[in-house]
């Protein structure tokens, strides 16, 4: 007996309207087009058909095949195959051990996140980040800085100089502090506002647009010998706050309130008068951080601040009988070693994981 096509193929093409997953599809594909389906049946029943019927069964047989065919592959690009929801599909082995994010991600260097949570600390009090180029000139370095050429921190030895300061007028160097960046901020913004006055765009008083309020954390370089508190590279992070009338009650009033922020409410900070030739009055910033937990706190040096030199105001075309500011620089170090209790700065730079992971 020989099949009757056209309802095979009506049977077949329902079936396969009715499939919904992709197992469903091959079972539907075995059942007609695999090698003992019912559509390669029908093909081979050819035998039994009438030798005046044959040529006409087999194109219809034909036909119907490449109907199922074809039918089938745009069934199948619509669910996917059985094969490609297994390859695409979660490749999770459940009963292999998990992965401990701490342990296996990886993380942020101590020295990013230190850098990140102080700037996160001055922009709530609205410091903006800014940054300098590390190869300076002693321009920025020193000489606006109100350093004069015989200061003993403009020596030779002391600095990475790039060229001759014997024979450069204003030698490069890998600038030695972060003080740099009060130049280049300070240039910049007396730049701009040259530039709005030439365009009629505003008024400028004094050669600024406003105040300035920028920190920059950065890093700086020494030809220091390596200990437990030194290295020829570390970080600073600089501020600057430049207004109208600025005292040093603003200074003192926002290092209280970093230090709280930063290293909790209980925080104390003692100014002790020293001398940098960019500040007047200036002073070194102590805080009472405990560096080791089983120690009692003690005062540590954390840098120098405040009221910055006319000096610098005048080299950076900004007139200081206009504007007046304080201006800090702390090495990030000695903070990151007094918040996390890290003993020896050379554990910062060497990168133990085993150091880095306790972080
Ligand atoms: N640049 C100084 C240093 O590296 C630190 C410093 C002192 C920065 C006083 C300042 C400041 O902005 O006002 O030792």
């Amino acid at each position: 007996m020989t099949p009757n096509l056209d309802q095979l193929e009506r049977e077949s093409l329902d079936a396969l309207k009715a499939v919904a997953d992709p197992s469903a599809l091959e079972s539907w594909r075995i059942t007609y087009l695999g090698a003992k389906g019912k559509a390669r049946t029908a093909l081979a029943s050819i035998k039994d058909v009438p030798t005046p019927e044959k040529p006409a069964y087999g194109a219809r047989a034909n036909a119907v095949c490449r109907a199922l065919e074809e039918a089938f592959k745009s069934r199948q690009a619509e669910l996917g195959s059985p094969r490609a929801v297994a390859s695409g599909g979660p490749m999770l082995d459940v009963t292999e051990p998990g992965m401990l994010a701490s342990r296996g991600l990886g993380r942020r260097h101590i020295l990013t996140r230190v850098i990140d949570d102080l700037s996160d600390v001055f922009a709530r009090m609205g410091f903006t980040v800014a940054q300098g180029p590390e190869l300076e000139d002693d321009e920025h370095n020193f000489v606006k800085l109100n350093i004069p050429p015989s200061h003993p921190a403009r020596e030779a030895s002391d600095n990475f100089y790039i060229d001759d300061p014997e024979r450069v007028a204003s030698p490069r160097m890998l600038r030695s502090q972060t003080s740099t960046v009060q130049v280049r901020v300070m240039e910049a913004a007396v730049a701009e506002a040259r530039k709005a006055v030439e365009q009629g765009r505003a008024e400028v008083d004094g050669g600024l647009l406003g105040p300035i309020k920028v920190v920059a954390p950065g890093r700086v370089y020494r030809p220091d010998a390596v200990d437990a508190t030194h290295s020829f590279m570390f970080h600073q992070i600089e501020g600057l706050s430049i207004d109208r009338r600025v005292t040093m009650v603003d200074l003192k009033a926002t290092l209280l309130q970093f230090a709280r922020a930063y290293f909790g409410p209980d925080s104390r900070i003692r100014l002790r008068p020293s001398f940098f030739p960019f500040t007047e009055p200036s002073a070194e910033l102590d805080m009472m951080i405990a560096l080791n937990p089983d120690q009692p706190p003690r005062w540590i040096e954390l840098g120098g601040c405040g009221m910055v030199h006319p000096n610098v105001l005048r080299a950076c075309g900004v007139d200081p009988e206009v504007w007046s500011g304080f201006a800090f620089g702390f090495g990030i170090e000695r903070l990151a070693m007094g918040k996390h209790a890290i003993p020896d700065i050379r554990m910062i730079f060497e990168n133990d994981l085993r150091f880095l992971r306790q972080l």
